[in-house]
């Protein structure tokens, strides 16, 4: 059975603002005393190898309020019953601190409900599984210490920290550690005012605990731990994988901040069945440094992330992958029917190697979705701010071609 702030998973019971903390505190109290899982950074023996594989499921960007789509909770729920996955990883953005029913009410209240109706299925699944914030969870009161514990009153949520986590993942016989898992939160406030950008890079205190971690494995199990590693933000680096192309170059996309006055498509050996840009990489404009700090020990094979919904491919920086997974939320602009999560496949034979790919609402569940409109809505409306501008410029575009002809048919009419 699981627990959450508000009584048993899955079932909505009208509780006060005070039982919402009362209950996610001593809940988590009682589970860390259960379960011990304050372990100290690494964690204990929860991942393992079964018949010599390892299988991860992302998820990002449901963004979603207590207005839970149906048709996100159903895709959540199948994506799991057909991938069947040892491990889950959600990579931000699970709430849309900025929806319109935040307003109302209590705001830590509304973000413990949403996580509630949002991790209903994951929960009920039993499947170990962990988050990172993005740059959309924590807004108002409802900060990220609090979302924490909401997530914790899982009794699968594993995670003990959610600035930087490594989850272990052991051998059958749990005698050594093959492969590892990296989280990386997303962190706005320490970089805001810095950069051009608006979206803050890794920091090097989430870096530095990498490496301890990184090494702390590799001492005890005397060998490099292979990892990939998860976060919401792409690094600054996207834009040196990418393609600069003319503007107007068919599938291209321009670029974001420093980037702005450039255009891209994928590289060519990125352009694969699934993949697509739909829309710019919205990184920070400044390197963290964090790609190199995983060369170092050539330890992390792939860093994976969201944030831009519309986008889903991998790219090489060096031997590194670096991979989108397109959202799955259908209360916030996305891809349409290829909303989906990405599947990674690990060997413990070959821990160096590893497969990935991704599941779709379309491949799971077909084109039609529960709230069709809504779908259409949210599949047409523009990614940001820019992409409201540019849509802006082409309906001005578009009605100035337009007044054209109604102008010289008036002028002409004037005039005979
Ligand atoms: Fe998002």
């Amino acid at each position: 059975m699981m627990f959450s702030p508000y009584g048993i998973t899955g079932k909505t019971k009208r509780i006060t603002k005070a039982d919402t903390y009362k209950t996610a505190e001593l809940i988590s109290a009682v589970f860390y005393k259960i379960t011990g899982r304050e372990t100290g950074g690494i964690m204990e023996k929860t991942l393992k190898f079964k018949d010599g594989k390892f299988r991860i499921l992302q998820l990002s960007d449901m963004q979603d309020t207590y207005n839970t789509s149906p048709d996100t909770v159903r895709f959540t729920e199948e994506a799991i019953k057909i991938t069947k996955p040892d491990f889950i990883v959600l990579t931000g953005d699970q709430i849309k601190g900025y929806g319109l029913s935040f307003l109302k009410g209590d705001n830590k209240t509304n973000a413990a409900k949403a996580i509630n109706a949002l991790m209903a299925p994951i929960g009920e699944s039993g499947i170990p599984f962990t988050a990172v914030f993005g740059n959309h969870d924590a807004f108002g009161e409802a900060q990220k210490d609090f979302q924490w514990k909401c997530y914790k009153c899982f009794d699968n949520f594993i995670g003990n920290d959610y600035e930087t986590a490594v989850f272990p993942v052991y051998s059958e016989n749990e005698e050594n550690v093959p492969f590892c898992v990296y989280t990386f939160d997303y962190d706005a406030g320490e970089n805001k005012a810095n950069g051009i950008s608006k979206y803050g890079k890794i920091t090097e205190k989430q870096i530095n605990k990498y490496r301890n971690y990184r090494d702390i494995l590799s001492e005890k199990y005397g060998h490099t731990v292979k990892a990939l590693a998860f976060q919401h933000v792409p690094p600054a680096e996207m834009y040196d994988c990418l393609k600069e192309v003319k503007k107007g170059t068919k599938n291209s996309v321009q670029g974001a901040g420093i980037h702005k006055n450039q255009y891209y498509t994928l590289p060519d050996y990125a352009v694969k069945k699934g993949s697509f840009m739909g829309e710019n990489p919205a990184s920070p404009d400044e390197k963290s440094g964090q790609l190199e700090a995983f060369e170092e020990k050539n330890d992390v094979m792939g860093l994976y992330f969201g944030h831009d919904h519309n986008n889903s491919f991998i790219v090489k920086w060096n031997n590194i992958d670096l991979g989108y997974t397109q959202g799955c939320g259908f209360n916030v602009y996305g891809p349409g029917h290829l909303r989906g999560g990405r599947v990674f496949d690990i060997y413990e034979s070959e821990p160096d190697k590893y497969k990935t790919f991704t599941v779709t609402y379309k491949d799971i569940l077909g084109a039609r979705t529960k709230r069709p409109v809504k779908t259409f809505m949210y599949t047409h409306s523009p990614s940001s701010v820019s992409a409201v501008e540019a849509q802006c410029k082409k309906i001005a575009k578009a009605a100035a071609v337009c007044a054209v002809p109604v102008a010289a048919a008036y002028i002409l009419k004037k005039l005979k």
